[in-house]
């Protein structure tokens, strides 16, 4: 693995955008800080960092992100606390992800202190740009896209990674409805779902559009075999808690490993709740919303936090879930933003200061 020879070139942008923005009624991803991290990839290696002005970039019209679709991403959020301080969550989970997905997508791993150093580096420019305001962040988009040209359908020869961040309330507003997935796959078995690449999303956003046209918020995926299991949302892991046992499906080939749910599945054994992850049927799910026993489900990412699911819709019939006063989504939501936003002790050793 590479490491970093030289120190990442600061080119600072000569106005700022920041007093434009209304940081009391933030929208979610829409509005980017003065500047981004850029590194490039090219003689078979990636090269110093550079921190540049927020600019388009150029390609070629032969670059093979356009034709082939390499290209994949991360998501994070950098939390203030009280005093000022900035925060990042399991930073290194987002790097060790990002290298996972760069192997399934034939496309370069980039050294961690690439990561981490440029990460923190852009942070502290942007620090401002971490809004205060209660609930919001500055959601963090790291990406690399294949910059290298051809029409030859293989990997390209020159990546980008970039870092973009934008200062950013919640994802979605109020409770999801959602409706599990009869007929389309996110994924299979073999294929690219538990990696974050961006085909993987324009794969979803006709299912979506035709579900949002019903009226619902979101897909809820299922297996593709036979649409038998519960797998994920569109950009969240989800939890079922039937009776008081919290239920989620295990990580596959299928599904994102998603650093919320495995902090959650943590989070919540220490609350001293009963956790289990195994497959969870649509079956068992109808059933439970038919027998009461089904008491909450919420999706869990880190764009999404933890999202209440106020009821699903499966094969022509609506299903509303109960208005819990004590959720464990509630609960647990609590117990994870407390420890982002450095309001309680961090005894997993997950908080890290930029
Ligand atoms: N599942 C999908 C498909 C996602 O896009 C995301 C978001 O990143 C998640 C789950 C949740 O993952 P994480 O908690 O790491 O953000
Ligand atoms: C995230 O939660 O950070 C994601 O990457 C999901 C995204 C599709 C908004």
């Amino acid at each position: 693995m590479e490491t970093m020879t030289n120190a990442i070139t600061i080119e600072k942008s000569k106005t700022s955008k920041i007093h434009d923005v209304d940081f009391e009624n933030l929208s979610f991803g829409s509005t980017y800080t003065d500047h981004m991290l850029v590194c490039d990839y090219v003689d078979g290696a990636w090269q110093t960092p550079k921190i540049i002005p927020y600019q388009p970039i150029t390609l070629e019209p032969s670059a093979k992100i356009f034709h082939y679709g390499q290209s994949i991403f991360e998501g994070m959020k950098a939390y203030k606390d009280e005093a000022g301080k900035a925060w990042l969550f399991r930073p290194l989970e987002n790097h060790k992800r990002l290298n996972k997905s760069a192997e399934r997508l034939a496309i370069p791993e980039l050294p961690e202190s690439f990561f981490i150093e440029g990460l923190t580096t852009l942070l502290q420019l942007e620090k401002d740009w971490i809004p205060e305001t209660p609930g919001s962040s500055l959601y963090i988009r790291p990406f690399i896209l294949a910059s290298g040209t051809g029409f030859h359908a293989s990997p390209a020869d020159a990546y980008k990674f970039i870092i973009a961040c934008a200062p950013s309330g919640s994802y979605f507003s109020g409770k999801v409805r959602v409706l599990i997935e009869e007929k389309y796959s996110r994924s299979a078995n073999g294929g690219v779902g538990y990696a974050k690449a961006g085909g993987n999303y324009a794969g979803q956003f006709y299912p979506t559009q035709l579900a949002i046209e019903k009226g619902y918020n979101q897909v809820i995926w299922t297996d593709d075999n036979n649409h038998e299991y519960i797998e994920e949302a569109g950009a969240m892991n989800i939890f079922a808690r039937i009776n008081d046992t919290l239920i989620t499906g295990p990580t596959s080939d299928r599904i994102l490993d998603g650093i919320t749910r495995k902090s959650i599945l943590e989070i919540a054994k220490d609350e001293g709740i009963d956790t289990e992850v195994r497959n969870i049927t649509v079956n068992e799910v109808v059933q439970a919303a038919k027998d009461g026993t089904l008491k909450e489900m919420f999706g869990a990412g880190t764009a999404a936090v933890i999202s209440p699911i106020a009821g699903f819709g499966y094969k022509g019939v609506d299903y509303d879930l109960p208005e819990l006063s004590e959720s464990y989504a509630t609960r647990l939501k609590k117990r994870i933003t407390d420890i982002q936003y450095n309001r309680a002790e961090d005894k997993f050793g997950w908080r890290y200061e930029v």
